[in-house]
């Protein structure tokens, strides 16, 4: 056994047994940031920091949830939100977290996009970014079904029925994957299994493999300078400061990060208590009822826009056009033939290119939201249209982009 001094700190005595020193030098001493950067750099840390209160608040919600569909509309609208002391806070905490958490994804999202922070050597932190995407969007999708109002059933019977393919018609696969012929008791268990369990931990783990993502390759920067870091980092340790190109993670780093997360925090808690109800659909205040169709069906705002490239085609292509909607953007890293790691605005069409792209997705999104009719469905075909060309054009587009 390894001989053990006498201890002069807690500090030093976990370091003799877990080396937290070490630890502290690899994750925050020697990990360098450029310092080119501006706040929209912050968004990885807001996002971290979002997660963490979704999974504090679930929680508490979890103590007095019941996964029972004859209990569980009145867990959540009466024990919770009426009974608990302060049970409503956790609730609005954990519905605004949820609805805010992918405002910030497709802010961080489009970030990467415009100054191309997914090209060669940063792939796999594109990638990872995007198995987060969809796991976030499964994790949204599975806590919808929970408090068992009109929404979560015919949201979740909408969304089932997806899986029997169009002409296919797998309708076993359908009632497989519910358990039953309609959503029902087995549906809301393995949803909640989902839910409180398996995607938080696929979650978790992808955040682990994000960070390690950036490990090698380094954050990009505002002018995609390719930097020498060890070069940079031997400089700022010279205590040439104001020279070197890059600061350290913490807490120089972290430091910036939390100023923007704290200014982020005031934003999340005026929603919490002034606006809360933006995250929650009034049609989800009613108990789930099989006989009792609403007459228009939506999901929240941040399906809306794929939902709005399944819907103004018919059966089978909008089945399709909704697949490539969900993959292509995993592969943006081999779309772009352009070499150049450069903001959007220096890089000819590419700059068209990203500009429509995040229009067309906000058309997309508020064409998803009304009832798909006259002027409306037209509008929305055509962004649809236009979303598919856009990434079909990508790789011509950047193909003899010029180097910059
Ligand atoms: C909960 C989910 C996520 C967390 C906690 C997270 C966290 C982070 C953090 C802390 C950083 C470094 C600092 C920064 O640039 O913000 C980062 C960078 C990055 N993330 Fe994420 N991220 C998440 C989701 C995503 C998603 C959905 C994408 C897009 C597909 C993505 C793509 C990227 C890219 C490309 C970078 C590199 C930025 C650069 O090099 O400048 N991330 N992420």
């Amino acid at each position: 056994m390894a001989h053990f001094e006498k201890a002069h700190s807690l500090e030093e005595w976990l370091d003799q047994r877990l080396a937290i020193k070490t630890l502290r030098r690899v994750l925050a001493e020697e990990y360098w940031i450029p310092k080119n950067i501006n706040f929209l750099w912050a968004m990885g840390m807001v996002l971290a920091v979002t997660f963490g209160i979704l999974v504090v608040s679930g929680i508490f919600l979890l103590c007095y949830y019941q996964p029972n569909i004859d209990l569980a509309f009145d867990s959540v609208n009466y024990t919770i939100m009426q009974e608990v002391e302060f049970g409503w806070l956790w609730r609005h905490m954990h519905a605004v977290a949820a609805s805010v958490v992918f405002l910030i994804i497709y802010i961080h999202m489009f970030t990467g996009i415009y100054y191309g922070s997914y090209k060669k050597g940063r792939e796999m932190i594109w990638i990872s970014g995007m198995l987060l995407f969809v796991s976030f969007s499964a994790e949204a999708f599975s806590g919808y079904m929970l408090p068992w109002g009109q929404m979560s059933y015919w949201a979740g019977m909408v969304i089932t029925n997806l899986f029997s393919l169009g002409s296919l018609e797998l309708n076993g696969l359908v009632e497989w994957l519910r358990g039953d012929y309609v959503p029902g008791q087995a549906f809301l268990n393995r949803f909640f299994m989902l839910h409180v369990f398996l995607m938080p931990l696929i979650i978790m783990a992808l955040i682990g493999l994000h960070f390690g993502a950036l490990r090698i390759p380094h954050v990009n920067n505002q002018d995609g300078e390719e930097i020498d870091f060890e070069e940079e980092a031997k400089k700022y340790l010279a205590g040439n400061k104001k020279e070197a190109k890059v600061i350290r993670f913490a807490n120089d780093f972290l430091s910036k990060d939390m100023f923007v997360v704290s200014i982020f925090l005031i934003f999340f808690f005026y929603l919490v208590f002034w606006h809360f109800d933006f995250a929650m659909d009034p049609i989800n205040f009613d108990p789930a009822d099989g006989l009792k169709t609403p007459p228009h069906i939506y999901p929240e705002w941040y399906f809306l826009w794929s939902y709005e490239i399944l819907r103004p085609f018919p059966k089978d292509p909008g089945l399709i056009a909704f697949g490539f909607s969900q993959v292509i953007f995993f592969l943006l890293p081999f779309l772009d033939r352009s070499p150049n790691v450069a903001p959007a605005n220096r890089r000819g069409l590419f700059a068209a290119w990203f500009w429509i792209l995040l229009v067309d997705m906000i058309v997309l999104t508020v064409m998803g939201k009304v009832p798909p009719m006259g002027m409306f469905s037209t509008i929305g075909l055509v962004a649809a249209w236009v979303f598919i060309i856009l990434w079909v054009a990508l790789p011509f587009i950047t193909k003899n982009e010029k180097a910059v």
